[in-house]
């Protein structure tokens, strides 16, 4: 049985449950393939990271980095939860303020934002602006100078530190197109710059070291940089921030191969250290931001898909595809990430095959899991791919024209529908069809 699945996740039929909900039941009644989330688990996540920050009596803020897994229901429940959240773009920006999160909890991240996404973040009062270079600061002091608006902004800087577990996900390196560059002295001049513009209130510095990291070496290298650069620009440039934000990127246990510490021994870690630090350069304490995304939900969607055709190769692989794949998953075939996969009518049962499981794109590439163990299955069968929560419903895709399924939330035996499923009319919407010749 897979180590994930506890007892506890089991009903009396020892079918596979989310949130106390039937995953077969769940199948039926939504069809699939279909993402479900057990909203409990988040909001447990977040209670984790809070009770650490108040265990140790700091100041703090929890940011739920919502690229991680972003609709209209997420981020009513972050807002319920009473956290932050960033967002990356107009549409995560659009998607927040339709769900009435308060704006003032928002930060704005992104190496290229648009005049007119500087604009709407504007016009809405969002909270933090995170400035990513130099024509951005630019133009956000000749926006805010125009408006006469006071805006809060802290600088993302790349402290040349990288910690990750695969190149496409890492952020921190002095090669990044994130930030401004410490070594160089592009950060010291965009301190003065901002401190120069009167409408930009620079309260914080922000770096955001990689993604899936599991150890706490690389936030401890972070804390002792930053601290160290603080002190010194206090004593240079006048400046001391009051927010030291590091980030989020704490990992989360995918497979039985991965060893995650808990998302609160990483935040315990910084707490320790930036404590050390700055009494060790004797400056004021810091509040501490952080801004987890997989880590409040990975682990608490999985995906529910219903098995079809299979191939076996004698000797050489058994294939069980699946009715998704790549359009709702891209991150085996993007990253090479590995997941796991239980049948849902019993994951208890012991596992006599080695299989793989295929989507349904026409792609070779398009392969969800390599080489697992299962059951004996039939077509028809449910099968739950676990952990899918973070970056999976976020990056999924129309390809080969398929619609992107629904998301369903369940929390203590009730489910609820948050995301419909999309529809063939769906696909062809915004299809402006050709009347007559182009060059008519
Ligand atoms: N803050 C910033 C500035 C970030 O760029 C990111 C993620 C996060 C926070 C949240 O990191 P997390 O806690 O989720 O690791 N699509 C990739 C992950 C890309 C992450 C990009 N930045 C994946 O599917 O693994």
């Amino acid at each position: 049985m897979n180590e994930q699945i506890t007892p506890a996740v089991l009903n009396t039929a020892k079918h596979l449950t989310v949130g106390g909900v039937d995953t077969l039941a769940l199948a039926q009644q939504y069809q699939t393939p279909l993402y479900v989330y057990d909203t409990g688990a988040i909001r447990t996540e977040i209670a984790a990271f809070k009770q650490v920050f108040e265990a140790n009596q700091v100041h703090y803020q929890i940011s739920y980095a919502s690229k991680a897994f972003a609709t209209v229901a997420m981020y009513q429940l972050a807002a319920q939860a009473g956290i932050h959240c960033d967002v990356v773009s107009g549409g995560e920006l659009y998607t927040a303020k339709q769900a009435d999160f308060p704006m003032a909890k928002l930060s704005f991240h992104g190496n290229n934002k648009s005049i007119e996404e500087l604009t709407m973040a504007l016009d809405y009062g969002v909270g933090c602006i995170m400035v990513d270079n130099f024509y951005e600061l630019q133009l956000l002091a000749q926006l805010t100078a125009e408006r006469e608006q006071l805006t809060t902004i802290m600088l993302r800087i790349a402290p040349g530190i990288s910690a990750h577990t695969h190149e496409y996900i890492s952020t921190g390196q002095a090669d990044s197109k994130f930030g401004f560059d410490l070594t160089s002295g592009q950060a010291d001049t965009a301190v003065k710059q901002a401190q120069a513009a009167p409408y930009l209130d620079l309260v914080g510095i922000h770096c955001h070291i990689g993604s899936q990291i599991f150890e706490v070496d690389g936030f401890k290298l972070i804390v002792d940089k930053l601290v160290a650069l603080f002190a010194r620009w206090q004593t240079e440039l006048n400046f001391y921030p009051k927010i030291m934000n590091v980030g989020g990127g704490f990992g989360v246990k995918y497979t039985s191969a991965d060893q995650p510490l808990l998302p609160t021994e990483f935040v315990d870690a910084i707490i320790k250290e930036t404590i050390a630090q700055t009494q060790a350069h004797a400056v004021p304490m810091l509040e501490i931001w952080i801004e987890p995304g997989r880590s409040l939900v990975a682990t608490a969607g999985m995906t529910l898909y219903t098995l079809g055709a299979t191939k076996e190769i004698p000797g050489i692989r058994k294939y069980l595809a699946v009715d998704g794949g790549m359009g709702d998953n891209i991150r085996p075939a993007l990253y090479e990430a590995k997941y796991e996969a239980v049948l849902a009518k019993n994951p208890t049962l012991p596992s006599d095959e080695v299989v793989s499981i295929a989507g349904k794109y026409c792609e070779s590439g398009d392969m969800l899991i390599w080489n697992q163990q299962l059951p004996a299955t039939q077509p028809g069968d449910i099968l739950a791919v676990l952990d899918t929560g973070a970056y999976g419903y976020s990056m999924a895709s129309n390809y080969n024209r398929n619609p992107r399924p629904a998301v369903v939330f369940c929390e203590d035996g009730h489910s609820q529908l948050v995301v419909q499923r999309e529809t063939y009319a769906d696909l062809v919407r915004l299809d402006v069809p050709l009347v007559t010749k182009v060059n008519n």
